[in-house]
């Protein structure tokens, strides 16, 4: 029993090592609120742009202890006031007189704040004054930005100055900025600048203009709601003979990316269908030829049959008449 004793004190039951993380998203310059469980709290924070660095205390024994925080007029909430990306990270708060509770909050500030507006084709750039370098450039698609923030971007750029196959050639860094030149609508989304230890220190968002000329034309060519632009692919919809003729997309710089020359055929079935129809119409004649071969042999032998029956009833009555004229000739010949 003494054994299992220190068993025990030796290997004390796990405890809840990793309470439950609830997760919240922020506008840029949004206010977040910390409730406090008690008088007697420790909130600490783990900074996310700031990965290596040490969590830090924000509040100590019931007392902020931070320039950052502060105290709401109920004392009841830990204010962060107007959130900025240097709020992004974990923050801890312990009920210091209920040593079970503790409670941990993951803060993301939504990017998409920050927006610059380049035209489809044209150089979207940031400027990198004041950020060490090396840099590191990092991309999330719109739509991620737009669901899930805490997700790791792309590295569009990295420390080495190495860039993705589908951005080569595209992404250039200079003295000031970081450039990524021809923009299509397959680039929006935002793109985060970390500087040499990881700390990021650019947030922006790109919106591609352009679409708007291709909903220019459409109207005055009959292409109302019909046309429409997904990433890099112009779509017709509902396409009619008036449609026919040459396409030609060109980029901003009136240079010729493509064109189209749209032909209408009449409508064709394809040559398995043609060959299966052929066959079974051909089986269908067969049958219908077998069917009238049969209906004449049947009514030809209907006919002789016939035939053969009236021959057979003439030479019946034949027999007959001889019989009575036998008979008659016997006795009284009959007149008629
Ligand atoms: C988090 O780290 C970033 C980058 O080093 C810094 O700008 C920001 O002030 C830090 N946030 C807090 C609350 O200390
Ligand atoms: C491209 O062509 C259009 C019409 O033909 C013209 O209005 C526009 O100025 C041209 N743009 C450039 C950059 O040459």
């Amino acid at each position: 029993l003494m054994l299992f004793c220190l068993c025990l004190q030796l290997f004390p039951p796990p405890q809840k090592v990793k309470p439950d993380e609830e997760s919240y998203t922020l506008f840029h310059g949004e206010d977040f609120h910390i409730l406090l469980p008690s008088k007697n709290v420790e909130v600490t924070f783990h900074n996310k742009s700031a990965p290596r660095s040490k969590d830090v205390h924000l509040m100590r024994e019931g007392k902020v202890v931070h320039s950052r925080p502060k105290l709401d007029r109920s004392n009841t909430h830990l204010l962060i006031e107007a959130v900025g990306e240097g709020d992004e990270g974990l923050y801890t708060v312990k009920n210091l007189e209920k040593p079970d509770d503790v409670k941990r909050m993951s803060l993301t500030v939504r990017d998409c704040t920050v927006e610059q507006m380049v035209k489809y084709g044209d150089k979207f750039s940031i400027h990198l004054s004041g950020v060490n370098r090396p840099i590191t450039l990092e991309y999330r698609p719109r739509a991620i930005e737009a669901r899930e923030t805490s997700k790791p971007g792309l590295v569009v750029l990295t420390a080495a100055g190495t860039s993705l196959e589908s951005y080569q050639g595209r992404v250039s860094l200079s003295e000031s900025y970081v450039t990524l030149s021809g923009v299509t609508d397959a680039d929006e989304g935002s793109y985060t600048v970390r500087d040499n230890k990881g700390g990021i220190e650019r947030k922006v968002c790109l919106n591609v203009k352009g679409e708007r000329f291709l909903y220019l034309a459409q109207t005055e060519l009959g292409f109302e709601n019909r046309l429409s632009l997904e990433g890099s692919l112009v779509i017709l919809d509902d396409v009619n003979d008036k449609d026919e003729g040459l396409f030609t997309i060109k980029d901003l710089q009136n240079f010729t990316v493509s064109t189209v020359h749209l032909e209408m055929k009449p409508y064709k079935l394809e040559t398995l269908y043609v060959a299966i129809i052929a066959l079974l119409g051909l089986l269908a004649f067969l049958l219908l030829v077998c069917l009238l071969s049969c209906l004449i042999k049947v009514k030809k032998r209907a006919k002789r049959a016939a035939a053969l029956e009236k021959i057979a009833q003439n030479a019946g009555k034949e027999e007959e008449g001889e019989a009575f004229r036998q008979v008659g000739e016997k006795n009284t010949p009959l007149t008629m």
